[in-house]
């Protein structure tokens, strides 16, 4: 898999941008996407508007003037984050007025002309912006890996040794410290601010109750390119101003999970996943499930790099792999939980799932 046009990648097709010269067509398809789904109708317009401004070399044309956007990098979300910071930071007021998160209540139509106006006083600074790339850290993906790690648990009965790569600030690898209310069932910690309810329908056919009581993590830790800390102010502003300003619950999500990080940080290093994989799977203890996990991280990372990850993967074959991804083989667009659990061993469905976890639908047998 070393063609990244071949590749299922998220941001609405993002990949699909291979032979495009122009971002236009990326934002615009995004926003699309964004409409067809009915969310965030804000972004909608931010990247229509962004589109059209590509189109005829304005302001944001200049803003990536030379800045790398390979496909799958979806540059998009790179300036909607950039400008959502500076909202939250206080430092763009009249864009402000339009942001639900910091309580705007301005309707989208209107939003253009002071985005314009935002970029022109900041434009050095979202320069540098938007060459970095998108850092979501999403905890209700961790509703995805959540009942991965009880399926795993019922089958194989074992302490997990949970390793995760891309994993921005490590607030997925933290998942047993969230609540999950089944029926009468609260799983994970019941004290946790961060509760899904009904978050699987259906649910993985294991007793639920059992898998949760046995589901030991012994040992967590991840590794990113450029780890965000979930205790730096600057760090928690920059979380932040990936979510979407209009997805207000996502933002009350994600102000949870970061609490619990508060209590007990988890370790990022940074370091690229292909240098830091062999240690950490080669430091389990010999009665450890080594379980390598990733979400909707493959879209960026290069060729060259995942052809690393994949050798040191295949060179160890007790490893087990579980990721959450896009993929193209599901009608409805949703990502897949995917285990593979020996290189020579076909990789399976476990679940569907939402871009950022919810709504989740078991579909592997027992
Ligand atoms: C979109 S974020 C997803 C974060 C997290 N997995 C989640 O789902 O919330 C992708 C992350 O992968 C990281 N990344 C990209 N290439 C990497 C590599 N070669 N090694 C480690 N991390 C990488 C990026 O820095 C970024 O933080």
């Amino acid at each position: 898999m070393s063609d990244p046009s071949q590749l299922p990648y998220g941001g609405a097709g993002d990949s699909e941008a291979g032979g495009e010269t122009s971002l236009a067509p990326r934002f615009r398809r995004h926003a699309d996407s964004l409409a067809r789904s009915h969310r965030s109708p804000l972004y909608v317009r931010l990247m229509r508007a962004a589109a059209d401004d590509l189109a005829t070399g304005g302001v944001v044309a200049k803003l990536f003037d030379g800045v790398a956007t390979p496909p799958g990098s979806v540059p998009q979300l790179r300036l909607l984050a950039a400008l959502h910071h500076l909202v939250l930071a206080g430092e763009a007021p009249a864009l402000a007025a339009f942001y639900p998160s910091v309580g705007g209540t301005q309707p989208p139509e209107e939003v253009w002309p002071a985005t314009r106006v935002t970029v022109l006083e900041h434009f050095d600074w979202l320069r540098g912006r938007v060459a970095r790339t998108v850092q979501t850290n999403e905890p209700g993906r961790s509703a995805v890996l959540y009942p991965a790690l009880l399926w795993l648990t019922a089958r194989h009965g074992r302490p997990i040794r949970l390793l995760e790569i891309g994993a921005s600030a490590g607030l997925n690898l933290q998942a047993d410290r969230y609540a999950y209310r089944v029926g009468p069932l609260t799983l994970g910690d019941p004290a946790s601010p961060l509760e899904f309810v009904e978050p699987w329908a259906p649910p993985p056919p294991v007793d639920l109750a059992s898998a949760a009581a046995a589901l030991h993590i012994a040992a967590r830790a991840g590794c990113d390119l450029a780890p965000l800390d979930p205790s730096r102010p600057d760090d928690q502003l920059t979380l932040l101003s990936y979510i979407w300003p209009d997805e207000l619950d996502r933002i009350d999500r994600l102000r949870a999970a970061l609490s619990v990080a508060a209590r007990d940080p988890v370790r990022v290093a940074p370091a690229p996943a292909s240098e830091w994989l062999p240690t950490a799977i080669d430091a389990a203890g010999e009665r450890d499930l080594v379980v390598v996990w990733h979400s909707v991280m493959r879209q960026y990372v290069d060729a060259e790099e995942w052809a690393a990850i994949e050798a040191v993967l295949c060179a160890r074959p007790h490893v087990i792999r579980l990721s959450m991804e896009p993929s193209r083989d599901d009608p409805l667009g949703r990502q897949r939980l995917s285990l593979q659990e020996h290189p020579d061993a076909a990789e399976i469905t476990l679940a569907r799932a939402g871009d950022h976890g919810l709504p989740i639908s078991w579909e592997a047998a027992p």
